[in-house]
């Protein structure tokens, strides 16, 4: 698997040397026990100072780094966090969408995930992924588009890093690519094999987890969310609502799918104006040209910006709604792990798939006739992934989604004979390019100060 990878940062290896990294051989860990008084109960009490964890990326074989560090401060940490701090919770309640969690693990309830489950489900995946005190351990049997697996991996291990001891035992398969595999109609007798992917639909009990582009999508230079939603918010600052093109907007790869190539039919000619821009992105060329036409921060110039899918769900639903410009959604058929919870005419504006350019042009002119309603809706849709999409909540739902999921299994997650084990540490160190910088700028430093949000129960109702 590692040498699979490592093709791909050969390729990449002309940008390498751009890129600042971290190659302190030594890890610095130092966790100090304070001993405070407690003035109410005037008993000793022991605060662990988790401030004080750092990880580091611990390159100790350059390149050539193929297994863990040995002495590792993630042990230590998870040995710590497991003693100390698994069962606290957190004062504040978890983002609405997680009650998804609840929902699509549905099919299982009833049955636990069997073993035998588990395998039904070995030729549908492309990854076994399991987790057992706190390592984790992957094994590839299939080939995914471009990195997907190799960053979906990462965000794992990240994952690992920021909540040391409450990732429960378990292994689980991963589905990587656009499609949902677990189709409904075809399981209504047998209990579905478990899969993970990054997506669902209405048809589908695939299990929805976030998609690689969170740590960052190398092959289209977009940076690790934390970093674009902050590029974005910066450069959307500069342009105000009103003084915004009263335009929809839309940029990417027109032929992914129909709804795509009619959404091109709506552009602007000389004999007709739909209220609707459209701009066709060649990856290929962007590549060539050093992705300069296609950075997200500069998409933000239109009052209106456009969502439509392209082969399934696209990662560019966060990056569009991030824009302080009202989205229109061309009726999706597929969700995200948040999107499911997003409200029409208060978080995005929808467009029927069915007469796209004729809806989009009467929303324009809605938006333009109603500008501090238009405007609101663009304020909701960025708020919400401002607020409840930021990268620590995208932690927090794939922690309470394994914790449910783990729940759930009736027999002993083991490491399988064709597993290895991954850390940062071969998995970014074999790297060069792009690959390496997202690795290394999406790396957590230190264990949460913080516990998870705290998850809703199947029963509460809102
Ligand atoms: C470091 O990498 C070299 C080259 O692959 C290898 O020969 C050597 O055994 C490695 N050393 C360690 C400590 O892994
Ligand atoms: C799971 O099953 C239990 C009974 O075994 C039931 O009480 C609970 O509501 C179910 N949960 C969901 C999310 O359906
Ligand atoms: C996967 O294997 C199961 C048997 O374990 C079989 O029923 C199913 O048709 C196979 N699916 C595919 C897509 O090959
Ligand atoms: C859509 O129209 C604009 C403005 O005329 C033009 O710049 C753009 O290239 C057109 N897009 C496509 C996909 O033809
Ligand atoms: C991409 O490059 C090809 C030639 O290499 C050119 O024909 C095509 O118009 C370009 N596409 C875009 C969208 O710029
Ligand atoms: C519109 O979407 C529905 C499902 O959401 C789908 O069944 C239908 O084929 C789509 N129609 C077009 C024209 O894309």
């Amino acid at each position: 698997m590692v040498k699979r990878w490592a093709v791909f940062s050969i390729t990449f290896f002309f940008i390498y040397f751009l890129f600042l990294i971290d190659w302190n051989p030594y890890i610095n860990h130092h966790d100090t026990y304070k001993i405070t008084k407690s003035t109410s109960h005037s008993k000793t009490i022991r605060i662990i100072n988790r401030h004080q964890t750092k990880y580091k990326l611990n390159c100790f074989n350059g390149s050539h780094t193929k297994t863990c560090p040995k002495d590792d401060s993630l042990v230590h940490a998870f040995h710590q966090d497991h003693q100390h701090s698994s069962s606290s919770s957190s004062s504040f309640t978890c983002p609405e969408y997680f009650r998804w969690i609840h929902e699509d693990l549905k099919p299982w309830n009833n049955t636990g995930i069997t073993r035998e489950m588990m395998e039904r489900g070995l030729n549908i995946s492309q990854l076994r992924i399991s987790i057992i005190k706190g390592k984790a351990y992957v094994e590839v049997y299939g080939g995914s588009y471009q990195t997907r697996d190799l960053y979906t991996v990462w965000g794992i291990v990240q994952l690992l890093r920021l909540y040391p001891g409450r990732v429960p035992d378990l292994e689980l398969l991963f589905e990587t690519g656009d499609a949902t595999v677990l189709d409904k109609q075809q399981f209504r007798r047998l209990t579905p094999p478990p899969i993970f992917s990054y997506c669902g639909q209405k048809d589908s009990l695939d299990i929805v987890f976030p998609d690689w582009s969170y740590w960052g999508w190398a092959e289209t230079a977009i940076k690790p969310w934390e970093k674009v939603l902050k590029d974005i918010k910066e450069s959307s600052k500069k342009i105000k609502w009103k003084d915004r093109i009263p335009y929809a907007f839309w940029k990417g790869n027109s032929y992914l799918s129909y709804a795509r190539r009619t959404l091109r039919t709506c552009n602007v000619t000389d004999e007709q104006d739909w209220n609707t821009r459209v701009y066709s992105v060649n990856w290929n060329n962007e590549t060539l040209q050093g992705f300069k036409n296609t950075k997200l921060e500069d998409q933000c110039t239109h009052r209106y910006k456009i969502y439509v899918e392209g082969i399934s769900w696209s990662v560019s639903e966060k990056y569009i709604l991030a824009c302080d410009s009202m989205t229109m959604f061309i009726k999706p058929t597929y969700y995200d792990f948040f999107s499911r919870s997003l409200v029409p005419y208060k978080h995005f504006w929808p467009i029927s798939n069915k007469s796209i350019c004729e809806d989009i042009k009467y929303a324009v002119d809605w938006g333009n006739a109603h500008p501090e309603k238009a405007k609101a809706i663009g304020r909701e849709g960025t708020r919400f992934v401002e607020e409840n999409v930021k990268m620590m909540f995208v932690y927090d739902y794939m922690l309470h989604l394994l914790i449910e999921y783990a729940k759930l299994l009736r027999f002993e997650p083991t490491i399988h004979p064709d597993a290895v084990e991954v850390c940062s540490e071969n998995l970014a160190c074999p790297k060069g390019g792009l690959w390496k910088k997202f690795m290394v700028d999406s790396m957590v430093k230190s264990p949460s100060h913080t516990p998870p949000c705290t998850m809703f129960s199947p029963y509460d109702k809102q």
